[in-house]
């Protein structure tokens, strides 16, 4: 990823007057990352995948932004919690719920059983959710979205890619579990999803890995073909059943691809708008970082080197390198092999090194998007020169879902 040059001064000077750790994310990078994603949308609307972002000023400025419509939420308690502070009125909750206090809670609020669809894959899903409203006088119909897999499977599944997640996946099992929906009056059939996180979240260009990179790509040729013929299907079989508001996939790495189906209505995504260290390795049109922390230089070991502290800041998901936070400005430092992002202490190499003193700065990018908000209470705005506000992040406001 190239750096911009003059964004280390800038982002210094905005910030000299903060004491680091902390977290900034560049509001003009942002916008430009949102202007980039809804073109790529190709003018279907991006349901705002929201763990990606984790911060509720940041949220409401993307939402009213052409392009993005509703939000995609990652937990129940959460989609409460947005939905009472008016941030959105369409919230899609992307992961089936098991919690039953919240189900209840759901089910007895009007305005939230019309704002808010929760997710189910199996008729499981659909006795936990009348079991909680059957604890409430008077319930509301809870809105459900049927999430449908999307992984790509070859050699009678022995090769998979994508994640494992609902067990639904042809026509006929789609169309039984809508039926099963319609069947109960107490819930509302509103629309169905299916993620294709092995497009949608893998790179197609990992850096350093030529080879790698084409094997992946040919498997993301044959499973969006794949996908997009049992979309099409699935889609049909269940609009025979029911009418839907909305077909809801992908994601920041496939929204183009995925918009293109006609079976879909919008896309899901988020992390595009911070532009992580994970979605470098795309080949094409992708944003500029827009999310970062700084870390304060507390020693010089030796030559060529500095050490930081904290930083051990590591990405969900199989553990390897790619999991690690990545040093950016100034240019020219890399983790060291033996010790990674440590927990208290971070060594940084390269010649860079020798040009930073104690108590300078290093800034760093996150391998993901919204994880980096659960490492600190506030992100702080820079508009051009200037840090214009610190915006608390869910964390800031006491919120750690998850
Ligand atoms: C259901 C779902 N939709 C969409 C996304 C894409 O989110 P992003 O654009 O932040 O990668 C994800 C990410 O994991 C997801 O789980």
């Amino acid at each position: 990823m190239p750096v911009a040059a003059g964004e280390l001064q800038r982002y210094d000077a905005a910030t000299a007057h903060l004491e680091p750790p902390f977290a900034a994310v560049d509001l003009a990078a942002l916008r430009a990352n949102a202007e980039v994603m809804r073109l790529r949308a190709g003018g279907k609307p991006i349901r705002l995948v929201t763990k990606s972002v984790r911060c509720r000023r940041l949220i409401e400025l993307v939402l009213a932004m052409d392009g993005f419509r509703g939000l995609l939420a990652f937990t129940l308690p959460e989609a409460l919690w947005l939905a009472a502070a008016g941030t959105s009125d369409d919230i899609l909750v992307a992961y089936p719920t098991a919690d039953r206090a919240a189900l209840a809670r759901l089910a007895t609020d009007a305005a939230a059983a019309a704002a808010v669809t929760v997710m189910v894959d199996c008729p499981e899903h659909l006795d936990m959710i009348e079991k909680a409203a059957a604890g409430v006088a008077e319930p509301h119909r809870v809105r459900v979205c049927i999430d449908i897999d999307a992984s790509y499977q070859a050699l009678r599944g022995l090769l998979r890619a994508g994640a494992r997640r609902s067990p639904v996946r042809t026509p006929a099992e789609a169309a039984a579990l809508a039926g099963a929906i319609t069947a109960r009056p107490g819930l509302r059939l509103a629309g169905v999803m299916a993620y294709e996180g092995q497009i949608a979240g893998v790179g197609d260009s990992p850096p350093g890995r030529p080879l790698y990179g084409m094997a992946i790509r040919y498997m993301q040729r044959q499973s969006r073909a794949e996908l997009a013929r049992r979309r099409a299907a699935i889609i049909a079989a269940v609009r025979a059943v029911a009418p839907l508001e909305f077909v809801n996939g992908g994601g920041t790495g496939s929204l183009e691809k995925t918009a293109a189906e006609a079976a879909v209505t919008e896309i899901g995504a988020g992390s595009g708008l911070y532009q992580p260290r994970l979605f470098d390795a795309y080949r094409g049109r992708h944003g500029q970082p827009a999310a970062f922390f700084a870390l304060p230089v507390v020693r010089r070991p030796g030559p060529g080197a500095v050490t930081a502290l904290g930083g051990g800041y590591l990405a969900s998901g199989a553990p390897g390198p790619s999991r690690l936070p990545a040093p950016y400005l100034p240019a020219g430092l890399r983790l060291d092999r033996q010790e990674g992002a440590g927990e208290v202490q971070t060594p940084l190499l390269g010649a860079a090194a020798d040009r930073l003193r104690i108590g300078d700065r290093v800034w760093l990018r996150h391998a993901k998007a919204g994880e980096l908000c659960e490492r600190f209470n506030e992100l702080h705005l820079i508009e051009g020169a200037r840090v214009v506000a610190a915006a608390p992040t869910y964390r800031g406001e006491g919120k750690a879902f998850l």
